[in-house]
């Protein structure tokens, strides 16, 4: 079969592969109608996220049909539409149980220490072999997989695999209370569900910050009010705007490849900690492979984590679903601890967070559709992502068909 697989920084390539096999009694396999390309796989290929061991193939997001499945999983047949969890987890343990199933302690094959099983990712998130491909072995395929109602297509519910539950989950890290006042770093995809479920969470107001203007007019679109970062000093323009008091809570969807302005008022105090951001690429990002404009890690891993730190309230919030790889050390603690903030994050629990998300989808209140902009075939996608890393416009959300 055709699958996109990491050779290393800055190469990827689509490769002849082989089909995948049922390996445990808990494993399913599914044909890939629709997959997805992720903020999270470009880490990978920028080397920001560092660790992918050669062969793995890439991608965390897709939907698809059952093909087959071992003798333990009792949920699923041949035949049935599915949504893939990126994250995996055994619905048996006690993280699993708590709902904290991007912590199981069985899915990930280096022990219950090792953290998040998910696909496509660094060795030590399994390696498992991921979904941009025509067919992927999904293990402990009953937690894992998700029915997909008739009246949901399979263009909806490719939003359902990752990006919606994670959006929806950081507002609830950020704890999201009805009247809030929120910012939301980052009108990427992530960001851009994140404003979307911030209002369907209680917020009142939610402030969107970015430095692309295309992504920003789609987070207007959305009743959000825009910061420009290359154009105003976001610290600035949220403390006016908030009477002096910063928001109520704030969610990260930026992380590790956070850019520093290029121009307007920030761009000067970004300037000051050139040094400082300079060393964190360094520390986060050991291997780069920097072609031209791509591959191009974020010239400032800790830009974000201050912003927010700066921008809410005293006692506030801050819900981080951003990835940030774990040799990433810096973040503002001294500041924090004395505004008295509250600070959650993490990979996002898809197994408990996605089953009402699919209700909402499947009843017509909310349809994802909208912020999906590009459909490519699997044989393009190499050029896909080359368009998507360097943030071309209009390039938000690229869905990867293989019919
Ligand atoms: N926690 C999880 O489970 C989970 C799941 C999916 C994605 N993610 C992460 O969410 C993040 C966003 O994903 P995406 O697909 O939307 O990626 P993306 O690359 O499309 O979007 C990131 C956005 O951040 C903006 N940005 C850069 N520097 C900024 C700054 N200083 N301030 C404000 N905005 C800034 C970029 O212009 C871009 O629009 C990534 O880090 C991804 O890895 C996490
Ligand atoms: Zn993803
Ligand atoms: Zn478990």
């Amino acid at each position: 079969m055709k699958a996109l697989v990491w050779h290393g920084e800055g190469d990827i390539r689509l490769d002849t592969v082989d089909d995948p096999a049922i390996l445990d009694p808990n494993d399913a396999i599914v044909r890939i109608t629709r997959s997805a390309i992720c903020g999270t796989d470009l880490h990978f290929i920028r080397g920001t996220m560092s660790g992918m061991k050669e062969g793995t193939i890439l991608g965390h997001e897709a939907v698809g049909e059952v093909t087959a499945v071992g003798k333990a999983v009792r949920r699923f047949a041949p035949g049935d539409r599915v949504i893939v969890s990126s994250t995996m987890s055994c619905g048996v343990c006690w993280q699993c149980r708590a709902g904290h199933t991007a912590q199981c302690d069985t899915a990930n094959p280096n022990g219950p220490q090792a953290g998040t099983c998910f696909f496509g990712g660094p060795e030590t998130t399994g390696p498992v072999n991921g979904l941009q491909a025509e067919y992927a072995r999904i293990p402990w395929a009953s937690n894992t997989l998700t029915s997909i109602p008739d009246n949901v297509s399979d263009e909806q519910a490719i939003l359902l695999s990752d990006i919606f539950p994670t959006s929806w989950f950081g507002a609830q890290l950020a704890g999201i209370q009805r009247g809030d006042t929120v910012a939301v770093y980052g009108a990427g995809i992530v960001g851009q569900l994140a404003i979307a479920s911030a209002f369907r969470q209680g917020a009142s107001r939610v402030f969107a910050i970015d430095g692309i203007e295309t992504r920003l007019v789609q987070a207007l679109d959305q009743n959000a009010d825009v910061v420009n970062f290359n154009s105003e000093d976001p610290v600035e323009a949220l403390m006016e705007a908030t009477a002096g008091i910063g928001v109520d809570a704030v969610i990260d969807a930026v992380g590790v490849d956070a850019q520093r302005p290029s121009s307007g008022p920030a761009a000067a105090k970004a300037e000051e900690q050139a040094e400082q951001f300079e060393q964190e690429v360094s520390e986060v990002a050991p291997e780069t492979n920097v072609q031209g404009e791509n591959w191009v890690p974020g010239n400032a891993p800790s830009q974000v984590s201050q912003w927010s730190v700066e921008t809410v309230r005293k006692y506030g919030r801050i819900g981080i679903i951003g990835v940030y790889g774990p040799t990433m050390t810096s973040y503002p603690i001294g500041q924090a601890m004395n505004k008295n903030l509250t600070i959650r994050m993490g990979n996002c629990d898809h197994r408990s967070v996605t089953p009402p998300l699919v209700d909402l989808v499947a009843s017509g209140v909310f349809d994802p559709t909208r912020f999906i902009t590009q459909h490519e075939p699997i044989s393009d996608v190499v050029d896909a992502y080359l368009n998507f890393d360097r943030r071309e416009e209009g390039w938000l959300k690229t869905v990867l068909t293989t019919d």
